[in-house]
This record gives structure tokens, C-alpha cells and sequence, in this order.
């Protein structure tokens, strides 16, 4: 590939045969010497205290090392330092959810550790746990917290209430999402090993350097004692974007006998344990004039959250700037329940808040007799009317343009249940998709050697979706060398530090630093070169020289220069070297900076079973430069198959006498498999975005997810007149 034409380019991963031969390690699969093995132990109640518990027979089994209970755990501090997680770390007898950890049992070998875990005996006081969400958001709770990136809990412009009463078409509904568990191949594991007050953690997390200050203040150690790494994680969707309890209760075990501890959590652990998306109602109130301009939006959103942290999924925030309308009004509400803190999972916020809100546009266009992507066309908000700031760009019409185009949209006859293929019931059903534009500081450093090799590091994370890949491709284009010369280095806190791998924004702020300091490295070579009399570009004007195929050299004269190899050669430098740290400047004042896309669904309804299925669909984006054709289109389908899956089936049920989890596992929670999954159509639209960032990049690991439940549910409205404002659309809602 040559320079120019790198970033961009399907290439393939980089990581993709260390994965495919067994030869990429994941958190469970280091083994330090003299390992043991740790077993958490679940509650079975959601709400109590525990009376008693009897560790006598689990310590005399075979192989056991130690039987951790709250009587017994050293002392340490659960409790949120801002920005992560309160943590119930085995301190005392409270029990405040379902499969909350109470005890860990650490053996020999992970046989011995789970069979003796077995064998703790526990009686509990149980009292009757708090569950069920009542309907009234805005009578409930107001936490004193923020949205994510420090936004309001409520916001209101012009005067809805007058608008709404006059308004002289009204959509007003109540819309129900579930509970949702992240399913990553990967269930999360932790193995921690102390050397003297140094701890050393391998954990699969999307932030080594979130983990390694939760952990240090866990213990009450500085940051500089703790190291974190991560060089694979299989997949994270949010739940791995925070530290939680295992992480720390590994640390602990291992400090307790003494022996690096290995932890890995079990799928059923994971359904409380480590976040969930939660359950919402949502209000939405939509009033238009006749001709289907939008003149008063409310979105109202309530969802619970555990009794001993705050967490708020930003269904709303999307309603403030996505449509042109004078007069908006959203809130945000929680109410303590006895459950797990839930968390971000792919797309907090947008993915359930547009369930709602893309719904109800869809209603409206019913109401109205307009078509749905007519009538966003005819609310198309030209810049963002919240934050009153034009949008950094924003190609959303040439989205549902060429998504409508693409999907076949002009065939679609608007009657429900006018069109049939065989006995099924077809829909066509289309919403709209975004996603913020977020980046974090982050640091990269570059290294360039004598022997033509290039390293490359920043302590990121690589999800399973291409940071590898396209870190690599940025810096070969950057300083011109062929990627194979390129290793990119990730995962360590060791290493530059980077944020963590969520709200999309690992491509934009670890590009940006790499990018950077590439370009560092490359100007201290071209430097070096021109000052150097033995070298062919003595006395070049600096600007005009360029780099490629591991050279520098004259832009208008390609035979005069010399390879950064060669340079470094003859002066006898060990490596040229750059560190930098890239952080955002103040576009974000400037601009209104998101991504914007298109969805479109075709579903097929069975009309005797209720059955619905995805049979096609087509999602168009405009998400600034896309840094590598092929993982980007696999992020995409990633994010839409999530959302197909948040449509027709996902769902944690649980059990309202005890708010306790009956679907744990993967046999009764259903994630789509190959079956559940259509054709899927990715278009990205050129899109050149020179405000968000030096690389123009927008992120792209949750905007394919947003809209998706929302063209479904419209599709399956399309197919068959029923209007389902409660996900999952499962058969018995359809019959
Ligand atoms: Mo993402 S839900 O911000 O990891």
C-alpha cells in the first residue's frame, strides 16, 4: 500500500492470526508461577443481611487455601472516587442485590476452588426487596449527579406545556424498555499478583488506566504501585468500562494467601455483577401542526438504579438537538431498587432513549399521513438548538437519501399490513441514528530504528474491534513506512496513558496522539537529515521533504534522499523517539460535534405464531473519516445486529417478588446467533469533518447500534397495524 492510501484501506487486522491460532492471551489465560485459583460466591437473595455463614467445611477441603467472608476480609474502601464505581467488597452483612458477591474462595486448582465453594454455608434475614418501576418520571428521584460528559439531567427550551395544549396534532406515549445484560464472548477475569506492596493485574477491561487508579484507591496505594494490562479483550459493550467488585476481591485474595490469584466470573455471575442496561419508561409527547412541523417535544425517562450507587441511562438527550423545535423539555428520574448498579452498554442513552422517540416520530407520520423520512426531513434541525452551535457537519439528509434509495423505500405502500410475501406480513420501517463525537486526551509514543521497524505505543484497549489495526495504519501513513514495519503496541499502564475504550472514542483520541507523535518523530528525522553534510538532503528547506516507503526524501526530486534506516545508521542512533500527548482543544465550544445515520428495516411477520423476523436491512452513516473500510463495516454490523437483538429478543427477566434474575445464561437471555441475522447493508457517506479532531474522525462503536430497535418496531408496525411500545417485540405482543 502506499503512502496516502493506508488509512482508509480494508486492511486486515493486524491481531487477526495471533487470535485465530490461540496465540493472543486473554485475562484468564496468563498463569503466572504458583498460581490459585479464586471462586466469588453469589447470594441468593436480593435484599438482607447475613446471619450466618459457616466457611468450616469449604476450608477443610482438599486444596483450599483460604475462605474470604465479610468476618474475615481485610479492610478496604469500596467507595466511588468519582467517575467509577461503588463497590460492596465483602465489608460487612448487607446483602442489596441478587448474585452480589459474599464470599471468595480461593484453592489449588479451579476444581477444587468451585467445589469448595459449594460448601459455604450461609442463612440470611431476608427482607422483601424493592422492584418495579412505577409510571410517574418526573415525581421520582432527582439524583444530584450529571449525564455523562457533565450534561444536565433536565433541560427546557421555549414553553412546552402552552405549545403542547395548542399544538393541533399530538402523539402522547409511554414507552417500555428492559432490563438488557452485555453478553461478550469474554466473560470478565482478573488475575492479580503482588510483589511486595506492587501489584501486577491482567484484567480483560476497556481501561487499563481506569482500573489501575479504582484498584490503587481500593487498597489505599498509590497509582505508581499498581500496573494494569490488557493486550485482548473479547468484547466489552460498556460492561468492562468499569472496575468492578471481582477486580479488586482477586487483588485482595491474593493478598490474603499470598499467591498471585486468578479470577474468572461466571456467565450467570455477570447478570448483576458488572452493570446492565436498565429498565426505562420513557414519556414522549410529540405536537406538530398539520403539516407535520414539529412544535413541542417532551421526553421523559425513568429507569432504576441499585440502592448504593447512582447511575442514569440518557434516554432524553437525544431528543434536544436531533429535530428542529422551538419548544423541548426533557428529564432524567431514578428510583433505588434492589438491584446491581447498572451501567453504560453500547450506546447508553441514544439505543433505548431512540426506541422511544423514533417510535413516536413514526406514530406521528401515521397520524399525519406523512412519510417518515418526509417528516424528519421537514424537522431537519440545521444546527444543534440545545447548545445553540452549528454542527462541526453533519450529513444526515444524505443518509436517509441514499439509505431510502439503497432499501427500496419508494416501495413501500404506507397502508400496515398492505404487503405479503407468501403468508408473511411484510414492513418496511426507517428511524434515525446518532451518536456523540467524544475524545479524551491521550498520549503516544513513537520510536523509530536503525533497522527500519517502527514502534509505536499508548496504553488503549483493544475491544476486538481494530485499535490494533487502524493505530497501525495511522502510523505507517504518518511516517510513511510500509505497515509491516509498523508494531503497535496497546494494553499496559506502563505505557503512554490513553482514556478508556467507551463512548466511542478510542479512534479519535488515540489517532490523534499517534498521529502526532509520529509526525514528531518524523520531523526530528527530516531535521536531523538537513543539518547533516554527509546526508543528500543536506540543506533542504524542510517543507520540502517528504516521507514514504521508509524514506525521506525531496518532494520534487525522489532520488535525492535517504531511508530514516540509513540516517540513524551513520549517526549511530539507537532509535529516534517522540512522546506526545494530544488533547482537544476548544471545538467543543465551537461546535456541535456528532454522528448521524440512517436505518432501515425490512421485517417479516408470521401471522399465525407472531414470529417477527429481520429479513433485510440497509444502515447509512456519515461518521467523519473512516480509518479502515473493513473493521469499521464489521463495527457497523456489530451495532446493528446489538440492536436486532435488543428489538426481538434480549431481555432479563426477573423475578418481581425477589428481584432476582431467572434469565441467567445464554440459553434464556437470547443474543441473535447467525440465524437471527439478515443481509446487512453498511454505507458510509463521504463525510469530512476538519473540526473534531486532527484525523476527522467521529467513532463509530455505538451509532450503529442507535435507531435500530426503532426501524424494527416500525417495520413490524408497517407489517402488521400493531404498535408495540414495549421491546422486546416477542410473539405474545404480536398476536
Ligand atoms: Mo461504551 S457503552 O461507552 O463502552
Amino acid at each position: 500500500m502506499k503512502t496516502g492510501t493506508v488509512v482508509g484501506q480494508p486492511m486486515d487486522r493486524v491481531d487477526g492470526r495471533a487470535k485465530v491460532t490461540g496465540g493472543a492471551r486473554y485475562a484468564a489465560e496468563f498463569s503466572p508461577k504458583n498460581v490459585a485459583h479464586g471462586v466469588l460466591v453469589s447470594s441468593w437473595i436480593a435484599k438482607g443481611r447475613i446471619r450466618e455463614i459457616d466457611a468450616r467445611d469449604a476450608e477443610k477441603a482438599s486444596g483450599v487455601l483460604a475462605v474470604i467472608t465479610h468476618l474475615n476480609a481485610p479492610k478496604v474502601s469500596g467507595k466511588s472516587s468519582g467517575g467509577d464505581r461503588n463497590l460492596l467488597l465483602l465489608q460487612d452483612d448487607a446483602v442489596q442485590y441478587d448474585r452480589q458477591y459474599i464470599a471468595v474462595v480461593v484453592a489449588e486448582t479451579l476444581e477444587q476452588a468451585t467445589y469448595a465453594a459449594e460448601l459455604v454455608r450461609v442463612v440470611y434475614d431476608s427482607d422483601k426487596p424493592d422492584y418495579g418501576l412505577q409510571e410517574k418520571p418526573e415525581d421520582s428521584y432527582k439524583p444530584d449527579t450529571q449525564l455523562p460528559r457533565r450534561e444536565s439531567l433536565d433541560t427546557s427550551r421555549g414553553d412546552f406545556d402552552a405549545a403542547f395544549a395548542s399544538a393541533p396534532v399530538k402523539i402522547e406515549q409511554v414507552y417500555r424498555t428492559p432490563v438488557e445484560n452485555h453478553n461478550p464472548m469474554e466473560p470478565h477475569a482478573t488475575t492479580a499478583v503482588w510483589d511486595g506492596d506492587q501489584l501486577t493485574i491482567y484484567d480483560s477491561t476497556q481501561g487499563v488506566f481506569g482500573d489501575r487508579r479504582k484498584i490503587a484507591s481500593v487498597f489505599g496505594a498509590p497509582v505508581e504501585n499498581v500496573r494494569v494490562l490488557c493486550h485482548y479483550t473479547g468484547g466489552g459493550f460498556g460492561c468492562k468500562g468499569s472496575t468492578w467488585a471481582h477486580v479488586a476481591l482477586a487483588a485482595m485474595a491474593a493478598k490474603v494467601v499470598k499467591r498471585p490469584v486468578k479470577v474468572a466470573i461466571k456467565r450467570q455471575q455477570m447478570f448483576g455483577n458488572v452493570g446492565f442496561r436498565p429498565q426505562t419508561i420513557q414519556h414522549v409527547s410529540l405536537g406538530a401542526t398539520q403539516d407535520g412541523k414539529l412544535v413541542a417535544l417532551r421526553h421523559a425517562g425513568l429507569m432504576h438504579t441499585s440502592q448504593f450507587d447512582v447511575f442514569v441511562e440518557p434516554v432524553a438527550k437525544s431528543a434536544r438537538f436531533i429535530y428542529s423545535c422551538p419548544n423541548v423539555k426533557t428529564s432524567h428520574r431514578v428510583v433505588r431498587q434492589s438491584v446491581g448498579t447498572p451501567t453504560y452498554m453500547r450506546a447508553p442513552g441514544e439505543s433505548s432513549g431512540s426506541f422511544a422517540l423514533e417510535s413516536a416520530m413514526d406514530e406521528l407520520a401515521y397520524e399525519l399521513k406523512i412519510d417518515p423520512i418526509e417528516l424528519r426531513l421537514r424537522n431537519y434541525a440545521e444546527m444543534d438548538e440545545d447548545k445553540k452551535l452549528p454542527y462541526s457537519s453533519k450529513s444526515l439528509r444524505e443518509c436517509y437519501r441514499i439509505g431510502a434509495e439503497r432499501f427500496g423505500w419508494s416501495r413501500r405502500n404506507p397502508q400496515p399490513r398492505s404487503m405479503t410475501q407468501g403468508r408473511m406480513l411484510v414492513g418496511l420501517g426507517m428511524a434515525t441514528a446518532t451518536y456523540p463525537t467524544n475524545r479524551s486526551p491521550a498520549s503516544a509514543l513513537t520510536r523509530l530504528m536503525p533497522n527500519g521497524n517502527v514502534l509505536v505505543q499508548s496504553g488503549s484497549q483493544d475491544l476486538g474491534t481494530g485499535t490494533y489495526t487502524v493505530m497501525t495504519q495511522v502510523a505507517a501513513e504518518t511516517l510513511g513506512v510500509p505497515v509491516e514495519r509498523v508494531r503497535f503496541e496497546l494494553g499496559d499502564t506502563q505505557m503512554p496513558d490513553s482514556p478508556g475504550s467507551g463512548g466511542s472514542q478510542t479512534a479519535a483520541s488515540v489517532s490523534s496522539a499517534v498521529k502526532q507523535a509520529c509526525e514528531a518523530a518524523r520531523r526530528q528525522a527530516i531535521r536531523l537529515a538537513i543539518a547533516d553534510a554527509s546526508s543528500p538532503l543536506y540543506n533542504a528547506a524542510e517543507e520540502d521533504v517528504i516521507a514514504e516507503g521508509g524514506r525521506i526524501y525531496l518532494k520534487n526530486n525522489p532520488s535525492k534522499g535517504e531511508t530514516y534506516a540509513a540516517l540513524m545508521t551513520r549517526k549511530n542512533l539507537p532509535n529516534i523517539e517522540a512522546k506526545v500527548q494530544s488533547k482537544p482543544g476548544d471545538e467543543r465550544q465551537k461546535y456541535s460535534m456528532h454522528a448521524f445515520g440512517a436505518q432501515f428495516a425490512e421485517a417479516h411477520v408470521d401471522p399465525d405464531t407472531g414470529e417477527a423476523r429481520v429479513r433485510r436491512f440497509v444502515g447509512t452513516f456519515g461518521v467523519g473519516r473512516v480509518l479502515n473500510a473493513k473493521t469499521a463495516r464489521s463495527q457497523m454490523i456489530g451495532g446493528i445486529i446489538y440492536g436486532i437483538g435488543m428489538a426481538l429478543t434480549e431481555e432479563t427477566v426477573l423475578d418481581e417478588r425477589y428481584a432476582r434474575v431467572v434469565t441467567p445464561n445464554l440459553a434464556y437471555y437470547h443474543v441473535p446467533v447467525n440465524a437471527d441475522v439478515p443481509e446487512i447493508d453498511i454505507v458510509f457517506v463521504d463525510e469530512n469533518d476538519p473540526f473534531v479532531n486532527p484525523l476527522g474522525v467521529k467513532g463509530i462503536g455505538e451509532i450503529g447500534i442507535t435507531g435500530v430497535a426503532a426501524a424494527i418496531a416500525n417495520a413490524v408496525y408497517h407489517a402488521t397495524g400493531k404498535r408495540v411500545r414495549d421491546l422486546p417485540l416477542t410473539p405474545d405482543k404480536l398476536l
